[in-house]
Parts: structure tokens; sequence; C-alpha cells
């Protein structure tokens, strides 16, 4: 595997690779939902590229950014035996050079849940991943199912400004007790991680109660709210139940929606999520 840290050294190294090229982008402190992406990407494409960048404008809190979990080296050693082809590790520098002035504003899908809760998210989101787009220029980028507001404003993003890429969306990969994987998960204590169970159990009760033939939105939410006030460590930012494409809340559910939700447990804050269908 090759490790590239410049735009220049990566374009190089991209020429001499057969197509098609798969792309994963990452933050690092790669965990089996990150390499489920990779494990998608090296199936379906000849050629697999991953980016490890901790993005620095898709963060409201400096001390979330700052206590963002790093291990490089181990990333490249679990990138290396995935069979990845180059790893493009850039510094902050060489993505947002000094005078860097362009952003990607996403409308509609970036507005509500995630985007309310994290006001500018979404446009760091959007600008950066534009931007590893264009310089991979990949023929298909892979992204988790987990983040699935992030997965609906890069389709648009992609769509919208006509990018000749195919966006492949991966299901969510959970620990043995349903918390979704995620880089944050190792900043929770024996006791928080415990807790942090809770957010798929809310969402399960909801989608039983769905199943069962609750089609209230309402109702819905109110069982995960229950399912969250019962776990003391929990302190819970929003539950949704929108429409899987608009990401709207709904009053009833007819059709796809997305069920979602964000808390708080100590002091990191989780995000699930799973569809109706
Ligand atoms: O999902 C992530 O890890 C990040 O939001 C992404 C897509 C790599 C952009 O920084």
């Amino acid at each position: 595997m090759q490790l590239q840290t410049t735009v220049a050294g990566l374009r190089a190294a991209l020429a001499d690779l057969p197509r098609p090229l798969g792309f994963v982008p990452t933050m690092g402190y790669l965990h089996q939902g990150h390499l489920s992406l990779v494990r998608a990407a090296a199936a379906e494409n000849a050629s697999t590229v991953v980016s490890i960048f901790v993005n620095p404008t898709q963060f409201g809190e400096a001390q979330d950014f700052a206590l963002y979990p790093r291990d490089p080296e181990r990333d490249c050693g679990l990138l290396a035996d995935a069979g990845v082809d180059v790893t493009f590790a850039p510094d902050e520098g060489e993505m947002y050079p000094s005078g860097f002035d362009t952003y990607v504003v996403v409308g509609g899908v970036s507005e509500g849940l995630e985007g309310a809760a994290r006001p500018g998210h979404f446009r760091g989101v959007a600008t950066v991943v534009a931007k590893l787009l264009n310089v991979v220029q990949p023929d298909r980028a892979y992204f988790g199912q987990k983040d699935a507001q992030q997965l609906a404003v890069i389709r648009k993003l992609v769509a919208d400004l006509a990018m000749p890429v195919e966006i492949r969306a991966v299901p969510t990969q959970r620990e043995p007790d349903g918390l979704a994987m995620s880089s944050r998960n190792v900043r929770l204590s024996p006791s928080e991680r415990a807790a942090a169970t809770v957010l798929s159990r809310a969402l399960r009760a909801a989608e039983a109660s769905y199943r069962q033939g609750e089609r209230s939105a309402e109702r819905l939410r109110q069982v995960m709210r229950q399912e969250l006030a019962a776990e003391p460590l929990a302190r819970p930012d929003y539950v949704s139940v929108a429409d899987a494409g608009s990401l709207r809340e709904l009053d009833d559910v007819h059709g796809p929606a997305l069920l979602s939700l964000a808390v708080r447990i100590g002091p990191v804050r989780l995000i699930d999520n799973i569809a109706l269908r």
C-alpha cells in the first residue's frame, strides 16, 4: 500500500491504478464499520483508495475536534492488511491552504436533525467531500448508513453538481449488544458504554411498535423518549421520525421513513438510526 500526503503525490499514484476506482473517505481511528466500507469498495472495484483526514470545518466544538481519537499508524496497518492500494492522509494545510475560501452548502436535507443540532457541520462535510471527490475522482464512493443524513447530503451534492461518481451506502455495523460502531465509542467509560446500548434499544422499541401497526410519528417518538428516559446516563438531544427522502419530520408514517436519534452519554454525543420500510 502506498501512503500519500499531498494532492500532487496522490494524483501521480492514481494515474497508474486500474479502474474502476473505489474510494472510502474517513476521519481515521478505523473500526469494523470502516473496514466494511473498504471491503465493499474492494469487492466492486479494481483499485481502492482510502482517505484519513480529521476535517476541522465539520466540528462545531473545538473540544470535540481536539478530542477526536487518532491513531494513523494503526489505521495504515489495517488498511494495508485490507488490500487498499493507496491511503491519502493529508495535513490541514494541504486540504485548507492559507487563503482557502470556497465552501459548499447543500440546502433542504442538511437543515434538520444533525444540521439543526450542529450548525455548519454539513457545510464542512460537503466542502471536504467535494474536494476529496475532485482530488481522487473515483468511480464509486462509499459511505455508512450510520450517518444517514450525511449520506443524503452527499447524494444531493453529487446530483446537484453533476459529479461523475456513484454513491454507495453500506449498512451500519453493530457491536453484539447493538451499539452502532463509532470512533467516538472509545471515549465512553465502562458504565457509559453499558448505557450507550439505550440508543439501539430505543430504535428497536419504536420499530417494534411500528410493526405492530402504530403509524403516528409522535407516538413512535414517544416510545423512543420513554426508553431513553429509563437510562439515567442518557441525555437525549433529539428523537426523530422523518420522511426517508426529504428528512422532514412526519405526522404519520405511510412510506419509507427514518427513525433517528442523538443522545449524550457522559461527554460523548452519539447518533444512530434505522430505516422503516
Ligand atoms: O463520515 C465521516 O467520517 C466524515 O464525515 C467524512 C465523510 C470522512 C468527511 O469528513
